[in-house]
């Protein structure tokens, strides 16, 4: 029974995102800037120990009940395995999962799931290897579908593929989701939210999850079947018949920050209440400076305490945030 991570709308946090690297592998023209984000100094980094303790404060202190492990991409920090491990150990029984591009995941798989990662979702938005070189500025699908084949050999189940819906999405759509049904992947499609690091997004451009549905089902029997829970983003559809299924994430036409139960670890050490909000508290100083566990565990609180009712990107006057998605993990 512990005092729980609680917002004035009477929202409780259990499922705790933790970026640990703003570094990526590719260059997703909806993501990031052909350059990269700017490094962050090592000295701000969160190291390895620190997550740990951090994320034993959330399940101990707070109330949380599962771990995400993001990035930037998570697999670009070579002490991965050991913070999976560290906190394995440390919160024991609490699920830990990763959201990868899976880019020389083939090599570490085995090994991450000996550390204790129970799961992974895989951003992957086509399997045509031109045009995954296209959007990403980086020909490495072959390495990612090795890494995919290496997770599902290591166990790491069930391994769901994530795709930003675009156009070019749009019309591979059928295509990657055959290709999913066949691998044995659960496939979800994403509508893109004003993340990008270019500022780009436009309501116009952007493709929402009724036309995908439409696309789909002029291909596919699919029958809706909600989703798994509550609080889940996605919601999902069984594909002729079954078992296989498809999900759709549509935080933007039918947004779900009525019951969303989570709360965000930037690598640099700040709580982030929500994808949208700016307003980061800082547990990185505090704990630098010798703050004892029940100190941040208060901080961590009053910085959810002030999460916002939810996204506002239908709203008049909405101003994307500073941080892009690279910058916070998805
Ligand atoms: P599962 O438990 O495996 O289903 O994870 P998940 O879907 O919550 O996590 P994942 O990292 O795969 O996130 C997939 C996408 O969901 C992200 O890229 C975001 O677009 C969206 N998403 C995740 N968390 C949030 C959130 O808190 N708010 C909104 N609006 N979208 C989110
Ligand atoms: N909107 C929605 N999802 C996004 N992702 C990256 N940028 C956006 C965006 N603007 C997805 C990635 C990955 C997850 C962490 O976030 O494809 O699956
Ligand atoms: Fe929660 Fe914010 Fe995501 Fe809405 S946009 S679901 S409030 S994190």
């Amino acid at each position: 029974d512990v005092p729980e991570l609680i917002d004035t709308f009477g929202r409780t946090a259990r499922d705790l995102r933790v970026s640990i690297t703003e570094k990526c592998s590719l260059r997703c023209t909806y993501c990031m800037p052909a350059e990269g984000l700017p490094a962050i100094p090592s000295a701000r980094l969160l190291t390895g120990d620190e997550i740990v303790r951090l994320v034993g404060i959330a399940v101990h202190r707070l109330g949380v009940r599962e771990v995400r492990f993001t990035g930037g991409e998570p697999l670009m920090r070579r002490d991965l395995e050991g913070i999976v491990a560290g906190c394995a150990e440390h919160v024991p029984g609490v699920p830990l999962s990763m959201t990868t591009n899976a880019v020389g995941l083939e090599h570490r798989a085995a090994a991450l799931a000996r550390a204790g990662l129970g799961r992974i979702n895989v951003s992957l938005d086509t399997v045509d290897r031109a045009h995954f070189a296209e959007l990403t500025r980086r020909d490495r699908l072959g390495s990612v579908l090795a890494g995919i084949r290496a997770a599902q050999d290591a166990g790491l189940a069930p391994l769901k593929i994530n795709a930003v819906l675009m156009q070019e999405t749009l019309s591979g759509a059928v295509e990657l989701l055959q290709w999913c049904i066949e691998a044995g992947c659960e496939l979800r499609f994403i509508e893109q939210m004003p993340l990008d690091a270019d500022h780009e997004w436009a309501r116009e451009n952007m493709v929402d999850a009724q036309t995908l549905l439409d696309v789909l089902g002029a291909r596919f029997d699919l029958r809706a079947i909600g989703r798994d829970d509550p609080s889940a983003p996605a919601e999902e559809w069984l594909v002729d018949g079954g078992p296989a299924t498809v999900g759709i994430i549509a935080s933007v036409t039918r947004s779900f920050c009525e019951e969303c139960d989570r709360t965000r670890l930037t690598a640099e050490g700040t709580v982030r209440s929500c994808l949208f909000s700016d307003r980061e508290v800082d547990l990185r100083a505090a704990l630098r400076s010798g703050a004892d566990d029940e100190e941040l565990a208060q901080s961590w609180r009053a910085a959810m305490w002030d999460k916002w009712a939810g996204h506002g990107i239908n709203a008049a006057g909405f101003v994307p945030p500073q941080r892009s998605m690279g910058a916070i993990g998805g």
